[in-house]
């Protein structure tokens, strides 16, 4: 039995979608919502948080927005829940990710808390295309990687006034949600981006110590966010820094028009080569090049498909979920990377305090 606390947009396009693709159909789902008119089809709904959490659930899964993770995550560490997932950002402010850092501390606490991020489950993909290159991987060690590009470039459309407006990620239709902090393009989505390329740099063996500031930050409409505001979504921003200290550039577009542009990295190395993994479709596709060469390598599939399999026990038999130590140490550097975001966007909103 899984709880969902909250019913909205992601749990609707790509949690039940892909919980109905696995193998998962004799798991019983539960959930609530704060808006109680708000239900879904093949859940089942609670009155209240607190009576979810009397439940002998397998799982609670918060899904809320993400300003709602905190306390929600707290209501349920005070639970008997063993295992609880949270959606990416794990949290939304940094008063709740030092006072989290703190409890992680605790391994009985730490061991029930997995922060997710569903690019993570691109890493695995892009190791197996990775292999299935002539000659095998490039990549040997850091020394091999000269430059690394992180991108978000996100589909947008218009709204009634001719300005660019967000399209909902399943959907496609109109999202016409006025997006605050913490949902602009540094935490939303800067997140993805780190959490893929760190889990792949440690699926490698590499160091993954990280350092970043702002290089640029606009609104939806390409205005600059003054300092004082604290409140407006910023639709596009860039980082620059480094990870493992290797150079670093994040490209983090909520209104990328029409046809969107790259999900991904671009990976290039010393000796001239260069790997580009993007989101086209339902894939993930590697492009790698090299003197001249060009190969091209797909991995079909959702990635909450992929996602899910690995951390929800009972979800697809023979697959084997992450161990407890993974999860923790998964745990542990998506909190970093919230707080790092959460620091730089801070800073250049209010650079007195
Ligand atoms: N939509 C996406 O593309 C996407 C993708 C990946 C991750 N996420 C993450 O998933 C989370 C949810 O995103 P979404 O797009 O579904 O948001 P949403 O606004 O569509 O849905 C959130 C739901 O949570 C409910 N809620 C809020 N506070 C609550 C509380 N205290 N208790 C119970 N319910 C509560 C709201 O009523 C709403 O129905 C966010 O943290 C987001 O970052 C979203």
């Amino acid at each position: 039995m899984l709880g969902f606390v909250g019913l909205g947009s992601v749990v609707e396009s790509a949690w039940l979608p892909a919980l109905s693709r696995l193998a998962a159909p004799r798991l019983r789902l539960l959930g609530v919502d704060s808006d109680p008119a708000r239900t879904l089809p093949g859940v089942e709904p609670v009155s209240s948080l607190a009576a979810m959490l009397s439940q002998p659930l397998q799982g609670l899964l918060v899904t809320t927005n993400s300003a709602a993770h905190w306390s929600v995550l707290q209501q349920a560490l005070d639970s008997e829940v063993a295992q609880i997932i949270v959606e990416k950002p794990v949290v939304a402010t940094l008063a709740e990710a030092a006072a989290l850092a703190q409890q992680l501390a605790d391994p009985a606490l730490a061991g029930r808390v997995l922060a997710l991020d569903h690019w993570t489950a691109r890493v695995e993909g892009l190791q197996t295309l990775l292999g299935g290159l002539p000659g095998g991987s490039p990549l040997h060690g850091i020394h091999d990687i000269l430059r690394i590009d992180g991108y978000v470039r996100e589909r947008s459309g218009c709204n009634e006034q001719g300005e660019p407006c967000a399209l909902n990620f399943a959907t496609g239709e109109p999202d016409r949600r006025q997006l605050r902090h913490p949902d602009g393009v540094v935490l939303d989505t800067g997140t993805h981006v780190l959490a893929m390329l760190r889990e792949w740099m440690v699926a490698n063996g590499l160091p993954c110590g990280l350092s970043l500031h702002l290089r640029a930050m606009t609104d939806r409409l390409g205005q600059t966010i003054p300092v004082g505001d604290v409140a407006t979504a910023e639709g596009r921003a860039e980082l620059a820094g480094t990870i493992g200290g290797v150079p670093l550039t994040l490209h983090l577009d909520k209104y990328a028009g029409p046809d969107g542009g790259r999900k991904g990295l671009v990976v290039t190395g010393h000796s001239g080569w260069q790997l580009s993994l993007d989101r086209k479709g339902n894939s993930d596709l590697l492009l790698f090049e090299h003197q001249g060469q060009r190969h091209e390598l797909q991995r079909p599939g959702a990635l909450y498909d992929y996602c899910l399999a690995a951390c929800l026990p009972d979800c697809q038999p023979g697959i084997e979920t992450l161990g407890r130590a993974v999860r923790q140490a998964m745990t542990r550097r998506r909190l970093e990377e919230v707080t790092l975001l959460l620091e730089l966007q801070q800073a250049w909103r209010n650079p007195i305090s």
